[in-house]
């Protein structure tokens, strides 16, 4: 007899985001003349780069001849995008990798997913919180998380909560902790870690063999110099984390899908007997199983953004996106929000008013302003009394948004 997955059963029935949609398809749908702003999920708005959107077309006339054809790739993904992320993305911050080192993806959500296959499911986990809902989702699905306490918690992840009171600098574990999952700049916070910060993240990984995942999704979002861009400008983080980033955010790729994981040869775990071994190695093995390579012609749109006129095209949009965000932060701050983030990443983070929880804020301002954003409380715990917007939405609704919000009778 075939027996399901039961960790599945865990989970409450419906991702975060999917939730949100089918409240607001719910409220449209029973009110069709109202306008609806969406600032809740992180999807971008802005087309994609000139540059890649040429060299996509030149991929599909490669893809045309049979000189040119492409059939499958390398798993791990093309030479040319590998090298390429290696030398400008890494390199211009003293960081020196291989190109067999980074892994070319179908984006940093199915990554974090993903790369708690390749280690033990006794592993406990940590995460800050409130948190990006994949990483405890995916925990929970591989039956690493444990159960539902009766505080929303899982039993066997610890939760490093960031707030107002410690200045959303997460304090680092009393215990041990095998896996860490840290997203600097933060989502859904906005809020970042100084170099100084996240070194002692990466000397407790050192002394207690712990392994961090550093989702480093939003780094294309970074204004200050005391932001670290990688885990890896880190000293000794080589040892002990693995960093995964995205094409959606930086180039508009949501749709397209693309990202990567850098897994440094150094990154080493152990079996239960002291063997040590490279997870290099093991994510090589379990992409080349289950993950036949992200599509030429997606590979070739990426590459692209790294060409002089791309890196000009990305610099623009992340500059329209930053635009959106100061025009929040100072449009929430006349209306009497405190408000977070939105200077190193494109995520406001407000606290709600009154200590209104984060759901019934949710409902008040689609309801009354018909304005979309995320309980903070769907992010973790720790969320509740929150409320996030995000700085990808056009200009013009963002700032009709911000209107309404100002003149909003709360
Ligand atoms: C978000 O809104 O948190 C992100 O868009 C979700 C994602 O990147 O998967």
């Amino acid at each position: 007899m075939a027996l399901v997955n039961e960790h599945f059963l865990k989970l409450k029935s419906n991702y975060l985001f999917s939730d949100i949609a089918k409240r607001v398809e719910k409220f449209t749908s029973e009110n069709p003349d109202k306008k609806i702003i969406r600032l809740g999920i992180g999807d971008v708005t802005r087309p994609l780069p000139q540059a890649s959107i040429e060299a996509m077309h030149r991929a599909v006339d490669d893809l045309s001849r049979s000189e040119t054809f492409h059939g499958y790739g390398p798993e791990q993904g093309y030479d040319f995008l590998r090298e390429a992320i290696v030398e400008h993305d890494f390199a211009p911050r003293g960081v020196k990798l291989a190109a067999d080192e980074v892994f070319v993806s179908d984006g940093a959500k199915s990554d974090t997913g993903n790369i708690g296959d390749i280690l033990e499911r006794s592993c406990s986990v940590g995460v800050t919180d409130p948190v990006y809902p994949v990483y405890i989702d995916s925990n929970v699905m591989s039956g690493r998380a444990g159960d539902m306490l009766s505080d929303g918690k899982w039993s066997n992840v610890t939760y490093f909560p960031c707030t107002a009171e410690n200045d959303f600098c997460p304090a680092l574990p009393t215990g041990q902790v095998d896996i860490i999952y840290l997203c600097y700049p933060n989502n859904p916070t906005g809020t970042t870690l100084t170099h100084e910060q996240l070194k002692r993240w990466v000397d407790y990984a050192i002394a207690h063999n712990s392994i961090i995942i550093f989702d480093a999704a939003y780094e294309a979002f970074i204004s200050r110099s005391e932001v670290p861009h990688s885990i890896y400008e880190i000293e000794g983080a080589r040892r002990v984390a693995i960093e995964i980033r995205s094409f959606s955010k930086t180039a508009g790729f949501t749709g397209v899908r693309c990202g990567y994981t850098v897994v440094p040869k150094e990154v080493i775990a152990t079996t239960a007997d002291g063997r040590e071994v490279q997870l290099n190695g093991l994510w090589n093995r379990r992409q080349c199983t289950k993950f036949n390579g992200a599509s030429y012609i997606t590979q070739r749109g990426a590459a692209a953004i790294y060409t002089p006129e791309g890196r000009a095209q990305v610099l623009e949009t992340i500059g329209y996106y930053k635009e959106n965000a100061a025009m929040m932060r100072s449009g929430l701050e006349a209306a009497g929000f405190t408000v977070y983030g939105g200077v190193d990443a494109p995520y406001i983070w407000l606290k709600t008013p009154d200590g209104m929880g984060s759901w019934e804020f949710f409902d008040r301002l689609l309801h009354e302003v018909n304005v979309v954003g995320t309980p903070g409380v769907g992010f973790g715990p720790s969320g509740e009394g929150y409320f996030r917007l995000t700085a990808f939405g056009r200009h013009e609704a963002t700032a009709v948004a911000m209107e309404r919000i100002r003149n909003w009778k709360l």
